[in-house]
């Protein structure tokens, strides 16, 4: 048993308007609350589009809860002449701790390399908050076989330079492009075996504390029916949710895996 947090995060992705975000959130936090959800065994964290932070961010503060929120991208810039860009202080100040960074929905209809998704978590851990980096590969990149090599040469390139002090503050995502959004999970078996190679590599580059400490997540069609056999592999800290976190009580019954 490892001394990581789980994390279960719902990425909701271009859906739900703000008044929506506040009934989801209301749901979430009541269906927790009648799970007895204990929050120090599985963080709990809401991903809205930006036009919901606010309102979020409201239900959060006026009725104490422990649930935290996120965005699902960032600017590299600081506050200035960036058309449609959102900045880190704008974030901060809405109370987000965390952002997502390199999602493939981003990498594949923005061209978003792994250079900038590098800069963007650079510039969130420099802003306090933590970053989500993720990683995944295509169906092709699996049918051959180079799904290993490929993602963490995805997590190299955009960590280059990196100290291990802050390798161990982020959290990455291992989000398999084939299964998101799809239906089709990958098995336990297939997550843990690039989940620990991600653990491996960390440990090759940056030693063993942070390879402890980095927390990894696994994102593709996981819902409750399979939270349960995912969160038993050993290099499975959480997962990154997207359809199964659109309802409360199915997002809360996956924090409540435990
Ligand atoms: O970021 C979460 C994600 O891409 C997975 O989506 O709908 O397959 O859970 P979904």
């Amino acid at each position: 048993m490892s001394n990581r947090t789980p994390l279960m995060a719902g990425n909701w992705k271009m859906n739900l308007d703000h008044l929506e975000a506040n009934h989801l959130v209301q749901g979430l936090a009541m269906a927790l609350s009648d799970a007895g959800h204990d929050y120090s065994k599985c963080e709990v964290l809401v991903i809205p589009p930006f036009t919901d932070i606010r309102s979020v961010q409201t239900v959060v503060e006026a009725d104490g809860l422990d649930i935290k929120y996120g965005a699902q991208d960032v600017s590299i810039h600081d506050n200035g002449a960036y058309t449609g860009e959102i900045s880190t202080s704008m974030l901060t100040k809405l109370g987000c701790t965390y952002v997502v960074m390199g999602h493939s929905e981003r990498r594949e209809y923005h061209n978003e390399s792994d250079e900038l998704v590098g800069a963007k978590a650079r510039k969130v851990l420099d802003a306090g908050m933590t970053p989500i980096l993720c990683c995944g590969e295509a169906l092709e990149v699996r049918k051959a076989g180079t799904h290993v090599e490929f993602v963490l040469a995805q997590i190299r390139a955009a960590l280059a330079g990196w100290s291990a002090e802050d390798v161990a503050k982020i959290v990455i995502a291992y989000e398999p492009i084939w299964a998101i959004g799809t239906g089709e999970t990958a098995t336990a078996a297939d997550a843990q075996e690039v989940c620990g190679a991600i653990r491996e590599a960390l440990r090759a580059d940056y030693g063993d504390a942070t390879a402890e400490a980095t927390r990894i997540l696994y994102g593709g069609s996981a819902k409750p029916a399979n939270i349960k056999e995912l969160m038993a592999e050993a290099d499975i800290d959480g997962a990154l949710v997207g359809g199964a976190s659109l309802k409360a009580d199915s997002f809360a019954q996956m924090a409540g895996f435990y």
